[in-house]
């Protein structure tokens, strides 16, 4: 409509103009449309268009219309297209002139193509392609592509529209040339950690009704800046670790992470630490992290570890962490035992609670691995004592006895309580030195010895010994004889003890005779300070030799004197005649004395008791046997030699006095003696009396003498009784003789009146005595209990 209006317009303005039309038409009218009515427009009759042969002179121009003559009509021959016609021209017209013949006239047709919307704007690219850094800061300007809109005027390219503006924004700007441009501007930074591509939307729109726009993609890949350092995925790591883990073992491993691509997210691990040393110790991977032991840790040395890793990327950006290693106590110590102060040696007194060591003993382990106790070997009298801080005192606990243990090995044994555990120990000796604790001690508690009388002096007894069970100086011991004195006399005149040797000596001869006995004391001494000492008592025997000869009592042999005994012509057999006495001082066998007829007048008449001296008739007297018989007894004793006496008695055999008398003047002659031979006689006899009670006085008087002596001293045999009887037995093994014996001594006068007395009782001890010369004696065998007793009856009737 809008066409023809503007048609209307232009013929009638073209109306006034000669041979000039315009007429306006849009493009893209489809073939056969009307352009004009060009006849009437130009006010020509259509004969005059057939007969003028009107037709239309386009020059060298296609050809887009065409004249209908029949109808005087301009038609759309040909589609026309004002952007091919035209391109941006505008306005776009065709011109063209209709020529007539007869005559020739032509006019000028003018036809004005207008624009119709029917281009799009479009891009010439599929899409534009951005590599934009992440780094790119804001304001930073890309500058698109333009889009192209052929159609013109309203229909052209008119504006743009970007889509999502995130981070970008359009900007138009008037470049230098003085064009338009369309550029995109940063507007928010990019991160490509984020996104890494971007897709935007860039949209042309034209003016035109409707409108009509195009797209195109714009793509923007994000550049990786590096932006990021690495990150660690924890700020500190903790582990644990036994002190014993070998060498190489993989510990741990650390890991940061860079969010940045390529170099720029490539990590490389390292390790640092402020203390020395932990380097050689461990060792990470670069690449992977991993820490690795190289070193050996002890727990001793430190408990804990401490290292700082470092991650760097390539860019140069870093973190750091750290890495806390526990160590873990391993029982890998020995307690060690530190001998402080000893003794070697302590005396045997040495009071309980004596300290004998101290030490000390540490563990450097840690806990129960660190945890010692300590214990002594047995049967040593010492305990350990903990003092505090690993300090220990070994001390006694019990007495000590060098002469029972002088030495003890102490053994120190510590372990601590780690699992397995492990100890050690010590071993040291103690010496015990001596005390002079003990006495020295006589092997026997009393000593008895024998000696032979007559004796060299100087002729060594005995040996005494003692020991002392101590220790050298105090062991040392030396023999003391201690001062006695025996029958009033210093004992050191008997005998003398060798100091060192114990050995005792006699200092003189002895006599058994004398005494048979004695005892003294002899003390034994050690080296010590105070010295111990001890004593024991040691006993002397004297034993006898048969040094005496038995001595004859009776008869009495005195020179020239002339005793004889009767024997009465009517005596039967066994007639007792007299009886031979004699003693010996000796003892034993060496006083043991037995009696011989050696020589006799008549030796059929009278035989000797062998035993008992007793000389008897063996045979009736006759008258025939002489008056005087002259008898010869040796006396003989046991000992080895034997010795003996001989006595010789005189009997006389005959009824009376006087014809004894008569038959000994021819004895007396023979004898050479005078004639006053009965004044001998009876001087004789007096004598004998008197010696005899001489004699018992004697007896007694020492043996008063001797038992007041015997309560000091033990009693000592004096020989002084010239009358021991003579003890003998056969049938007696021991010297001990039970029986008692009955001694007579008669008056020669008549020996079958006498008047001895024969004491019946054996125990009464008495000691009976004629004072008129005609002495019974008796005794009893035990003249020891005479002796001991005091208090023994002495008669004497
Ligand atoms: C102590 O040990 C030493 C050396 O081993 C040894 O000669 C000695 O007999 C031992 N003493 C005791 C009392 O065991």
């Amino acid at each position: 409509m809008r066409r023809q209006v503007l048609l209307f317009l232009s013929t009638l303005s073209l109306c006034t103009v000669h041979g000039q039309v315009s007429y306006s038409i849009p493009e893209e009218m489809s073939k056969g449309s009307l352009v004009g009515n060009i006849a009437q427009d130009l006010g020509l009759d259509l004969k005059r268009l057939k007969t003028g042969k009107a037709r239309l002179h386009v020059g060298n121009g296609a050809e887009y219309i065409e004249l209908n003559k029949e109808r005087g009509l301009l038609i759309i021959r040909e589609k026309t297209d004002r952007e091919a016609l035209c391109k941006q021209t505008s306005p776009c017209a065709l011109q063209f002139q209709i020529i007539l013949e007869n005559p020739i006239e032509f006019y000028r047709v003018t036809v004005e193509i207008t624009d119709i919307n029917d281009n799009a704007p479009i891009f010439k690219m599929n899409s534009m392609l951005f590599e934009i850094s992440e780094s790119a800061v804001r304001g930073t300007q890309f500058v698109l592509e333009k889009a192209l809109d052929t159609d013109v005027g309203g229909n052209g390219l008119k504006s743009y529209s970007l889509y999502p503006t995130d981070n970008f924004v359009l900007k138009f700007n008037v470049n230098a040339e003085g064009e338009k441009e369309v550029e995109m501007v940063l507007e928010k930074p990019l991160d490509r950690e984020k996104q890494e591509h971007l897709t935007l939307t860039l949209t042309a729109f034209d003016g035109g009704e409707p409108q009509l726009s195009g797209t195109v993609k714009i793509h923007v890949t994000v550049l990786d800046a590096n932006d990021n350092a690495p990150v660690f995925t924890q700020s500190t790591y903790k582990a644990s670790l036994m002190e014993n883990t070998p060498k190489g073992t993989s510990l741990m491993t650390v890991m940061a992470t860079d969010v940045d691509q390529g170099a720029y997210g490539l990590i490389t691990y390292s390790l640092s630490s402020n203390t020395e040393g932990i380097l050689d110790l461990f060792e990470i991977h670069g690449a992977s992290g991993e820490v690795r032991l190289i070193g050996k840790v002890d727990y001793e040395t430190s408990k804990h570890y401490q290292l700082n890793v470092k991650a760097r990327d390539t860019g140069g950006l870093h973190d750091s962490c750290k890495i806390q290693f526990d160590i873990i106590d391993v029982n890998d110590n020995v307690p060690i035992i530190d001998l402080m102060s000893t003794s070697q040696s302590i005396p045997e007194n040495s009071a309980i609670q004596t300290v004998v060591a101290v030490m000390n003993v540490h563990d450097a382990d840690s806990d129960n691995n660190g945890v010692v106790t300590c214990f002594l070997s047995e049967n040593v009298p010492l305990i350990i004592e903990n003092a505090s801080n690993g300090f220990y005192s070994i001390v006694t606990n019990s007495e000590l006895d060098r002469e029972r243990f002088s030495e003890y090995n102490i053994t120190v044994s510590c372990s601590d309580e780690g699992v397995p555990s492990l100890s050690s120990s010590v071993t040291l000796t103690l010496q015990i030195s001596d005390v002079n604790d003990n006495a020295p001690v006589f092997e026997r508690s009393s000593y008895e010895a024998y000696i032979i009388e007559n004796n060299t002096p100087g002729l060594s007894v005995f040996t005494v010994k003692a020991r002392d069970a101590d220790w050298n100086q105090n062991a040392r011991v030396s023999y003391i004889l201690e001062d006695s004195s025996v029958n009033g006399v210093p004992v050191s005149s008997y005998v003398s003890v060798s100091a060192d040797s114990g050995v005792i000596h006699a200092v003189r001869s002895f006599d058994y005779e004398q005494f048979k006995d004695f005892h003294f004391r002899v003390k034994v001494q050690d080296g010590g300070s105070p010295p111990l000492s001890s004593n024991v008592i040691v006993k002397i025997l004297i034993q006898d030799q048969n040094d005496n000869p038995p001595q004859v009592l009776y008869p009495v042999q005195t020179g020239g004197s002339l005793v004889a005994e009767m024997v009465p012509r009517s005596a039967d057999v066994g007639y007792l005649v007299t009886k031979v006495v004699a003693v010996d001082v000796d003892s034993g066998q060496n006083a043991w004395l037995s009696y011989k007829l050696q020589k006799a007048t008549d030796r059929a008449l009278f035989e000797v008791g062998s035993q008992n001296g007793e000389i008897r008739t063996i045979r009736q007297v006759t008258d025939k046997d002489a008056v005087k018989q002259r008898l010869s007894v040796i006396v003989e004793d046991n000992g080895q030699p034997s010795r003996s006496a001989t006595v010789v008695v005189n009997v006389a055999v005959a009824d009376s006095f006087p014809e004894v008398l008569s038959e000994f003047t021819d004895f007396t002659h023979d004898k050479e003696y005078n004639d006053n031979l009965t004044f001998y006689l009876v001087l004789a006899l007096a004598v004998v009396s008197f010696l005899f009670i001489t004699c018992v006085v004697v007896i007694i008087s020492v043996k008063i003498y001797r038992w007041r002596q015997s309560r000091v001293l033990y009693h000592s045999n004096l020989p002084v009784i010239p009358y021991y009887p003579p003890r003998y037995s056969d049938t007696l093994g021991t010297g001990t003789l039970q029986h008692v014996y009955n001694y007579e001594v008669c008056r020669t006068t008549d020996s079958r009146k006498s008047d001895c007395k024969i004491s019946g009782a054996g125990s009464q001890n008495v000691l009976i005595m004629d004072p008129s010369a005609t002495g019974t004696m008796q005794r009893i065998q035990s003249e020891k209990s005479i002796l001991d007793e005091p208090d023994s009856p002495l008669e004497v009737s």
